[in-house]
């Protein structure tokens, strides 16, 4: 009996501890639920979506340049690795975005982030990309990316705004006062303003405490604060927040240009914290400098601006975006309706090529010094690919392994150059990495972003007509337009 009752008494000590422990779990289970981490969740998220295991764990990363411990990608699990020159083991995130490395509470971890979502920001970007052997500080002017940046026509309208006033009699000539941005040059070059002020108000009226401070003064043309107010909502230059719109997606500054918006302006990596559905994100967390026509284009021809109401116009022909146009328009001719307007005139290759295939790094980013006229800054011309009636294109060798050419080949990830080549120049003697001279008199150009391989014809030996003294692209035009409406006309017919 005695061991009966030994372990009928085990047995209930058994069952009030399994009671015991299945009340226990059920408040842990609660309390999990209530408090459950959202790390968690965004893991969860993520193994759903790839269809991996879900193996919940704090991740604790130590970038290489840093030292410490980043747990970012807890929640961040899953997104894009930046770029191969930023990589994930070596930056981390913290050393891009700032940030709190320790938290796991969204707030906190983003308490300290850099410029918002964007590090490259103008506001930010000398903390960020502007760190010491990144993109500024160099000896080498070339590589301060940031100083360029800020003193291009692309950033500060000088060229524009100078020509608006002017035309206003707010001016009595062409020079470059002001900028959307403010600039600064500490080495001027000849013919360049050694600094830019922030575009000016009409009137005492009109200055804000802010303006003040922004050292912004009074003209005391009638012009002036419509311009200013209009130019800078208009969204078109790299310091100012784009438009919500379709086609207008991107983000300002460096990643203006290179980090990649779709037209739609949806996020389609794997990040499970980026919301899919709301417009407004890059595609993919990725840093590139095959940049397609798309992107310069949420700037360019989006729309018409009007000098007599000082107000911008969007154009009303364009299908939606992200769409496809229909099954029978092939992409190189939905570009045609995507980016030029009825109005414009362009050859073939205007069209066949991305923009950066034709311009370059100095041309997109500036030299350094400021530019107050599109003159100056246009150093790419169509006889720099295809020479004229007497000259073939002017060329250059490639003679040091890491020369600014070298690293653009290297770092668009497909570029086959080595010294030795023999490559195109444009008028300020840039080379044009892409566009190689193989056999003496034969030309063919990589494009940076389909990488198709074309041959370049010459117009030395060519039946063209051109004048020698005629060289800008609108004597080209005159002969070699391509005719959109032809194209659409035999696009729409099956
Ligand atoms: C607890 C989860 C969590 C942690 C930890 C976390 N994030 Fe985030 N992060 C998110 C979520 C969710 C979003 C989406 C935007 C939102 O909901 O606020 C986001 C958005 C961002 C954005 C975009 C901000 C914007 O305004 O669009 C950046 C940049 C970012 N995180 C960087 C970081 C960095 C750097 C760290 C580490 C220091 C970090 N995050 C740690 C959850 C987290
Ligand atoms: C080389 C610098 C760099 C590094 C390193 C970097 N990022 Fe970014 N990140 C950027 C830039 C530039 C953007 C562009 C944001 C924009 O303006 O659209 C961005 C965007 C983001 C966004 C916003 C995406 C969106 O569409 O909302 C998040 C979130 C983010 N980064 C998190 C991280 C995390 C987490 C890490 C580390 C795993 C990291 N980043 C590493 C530069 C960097
Ligand atoms: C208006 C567009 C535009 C903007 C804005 C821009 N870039 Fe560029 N960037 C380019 C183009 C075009 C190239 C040349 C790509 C090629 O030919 O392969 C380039 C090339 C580069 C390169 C590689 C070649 C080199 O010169 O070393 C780096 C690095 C670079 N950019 C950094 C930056 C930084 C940093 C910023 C912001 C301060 C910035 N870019 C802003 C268009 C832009
Ligand atoms: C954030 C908006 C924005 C983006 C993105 C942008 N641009 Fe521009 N771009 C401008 C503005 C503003 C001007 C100045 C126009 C003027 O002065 O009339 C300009 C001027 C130019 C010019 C003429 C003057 C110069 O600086 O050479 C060229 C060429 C040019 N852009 C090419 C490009 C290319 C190529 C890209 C893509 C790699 C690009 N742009 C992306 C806004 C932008
Ligand atoms: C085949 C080469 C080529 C391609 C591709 C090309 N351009 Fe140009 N672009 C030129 C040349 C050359 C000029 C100088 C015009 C001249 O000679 O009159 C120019 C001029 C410009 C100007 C200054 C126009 C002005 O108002 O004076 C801008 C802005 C510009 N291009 C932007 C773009 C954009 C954006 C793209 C891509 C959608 C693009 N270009 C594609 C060759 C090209
Ligand atoms: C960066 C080099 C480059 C520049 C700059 C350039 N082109 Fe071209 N061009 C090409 C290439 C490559 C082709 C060959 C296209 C093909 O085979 O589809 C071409 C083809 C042509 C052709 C023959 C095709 C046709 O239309 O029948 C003409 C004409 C032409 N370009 C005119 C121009 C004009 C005008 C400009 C200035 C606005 C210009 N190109 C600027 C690279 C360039
Ligand atoms: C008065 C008309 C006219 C003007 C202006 C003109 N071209 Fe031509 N071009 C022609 C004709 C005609 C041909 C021969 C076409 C053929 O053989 O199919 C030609 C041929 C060419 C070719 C060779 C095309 C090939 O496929 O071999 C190139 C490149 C070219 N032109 C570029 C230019 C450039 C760049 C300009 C402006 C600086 C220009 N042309 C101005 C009429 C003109």
């Amino acid at each position: 009996m005695g061991a009966d009752r030994r372990s009928f008494s085990i047995h209930q000590l058994t069952m009030i501890a399994a009671a015991a422990i299945l009340l226990l779990l059920a408040v842990i289970a609660a309390a999990w639920t209530v408090a459950r981490p959202s790390w968690e969740r965004y893991q969860q998220a993520y193994a759903q979506a790839t269809g991996e295991e879900a193996d919940p764990a704090v991740r604790s990363l130590t970038p290489t340049l840093t030292g410490e411990p980043e747990l970012c990608t807890t929640c961040h699990v899953g997104l894009e690795e930046i770029s191969p020159s930023h990589p994930l083991a070596a930056f981390g995130c913290v050393t891009c975005h700032g940030g709190d490395r320790l938290a796991l509470d969204k707030d906190r971890a983003h308490s300290t982030l850099r410029g918002g979502r964007n590090p490259s920001d103008f506001s930010v970007v000398e903390a960020s990309c502007g760190q010491a052997n990144c993109h500024a500080g160099y000896a080498d002017p070339e590589r301060n990316h940031i100083e360029r940046v800020g003193n291009s026509l692309q950033a500060t309208y000088a060229s524009g705004i100078a020509l608006v006033r002017f035309s206003f009699g707010a001016q009595p000539d062409l020079d470059g006062r002001y900028g959307a941005i403010p600039a600064r040059d500490p080495r001027p070059a000849p013919g360049h303003p050694p600094a830019l002020d922030p575009m000016p108000v009409s009137s005492e009226a009109d200055l804000t405490p802010a303006l003040i401070a922004q050292g912004v003064s009074v003209s005391g043309h009638p012009i002036d604060t419509q311009f200013r107010q209009s130019c800078l909502n208009s969204g078109c230059h790299l310091s100012e927040q784009p438009k919500p719109a379709p086609y207008a997606y991107r983000s300002t500054s460096c990643a203006a240009c290179h980090y990649l918006y779709d037209n739609d302006g949806l996020y389609k990596g794997d990040d499970p914290t980026i919301d899919r559905e709301e417009a407004g994100h890059g595609r993919i967390h990725r840093l590139t400098t095959a940049i397609p026509y798309t992107q310069c284009n949420h700037c360019h021809n989006r729309g018409n601006y009007s000098l007599r109401d000082m107000a911008f116009t969007s154009r009303p022909d364009l299908p939606p975006a992200g769409e496809p146009l229909s099954d029978f328009l092939p992409a190189t001719q939905r570009r045609l309706i995507e980016y030029y307007q009825p109005i414009g005139q362009f050859t073939l290759c205007e069209w066949e090529l991305d923009c950066v295939d034709c311009h370059t790094g100095q041309e997109a980013m500036g030299d350094g010094h400021i530019a107050d006229a599109i003159a100056d800054v246009q150093v790419t011309e169509c006889r720099t690919c295809h020479g004229t009636l007497t000259e073939p294109p002017r060329t250059a060798l490639i003679t040091e392994p890491d020369e600014t050419a070298m690293r653009q080949a290297r770092l668009n990830g497909q570029g086959d150059l080595q010294v030795g080549d023999r490559v195109v120049i444009n008028s300020q003697g840039e080379k044009m990495w892409a566009v190689k001279e193989t056999i003496p008199g034969h030309f063919e150009e990589m494009l940076k972003v389909s990488r198709e391989v074309l041959d370049v014809p010459l117009v030395q030996g060519s039946a063209c007509q051109q004048q020698p003294d005629q060289q800008e692209s609108r004597y080209c035009h005159a002969c070699h337009a391509y005719p959109r409406d032809d194209v659409l006309e035999s696009a729409s017919q099956p």
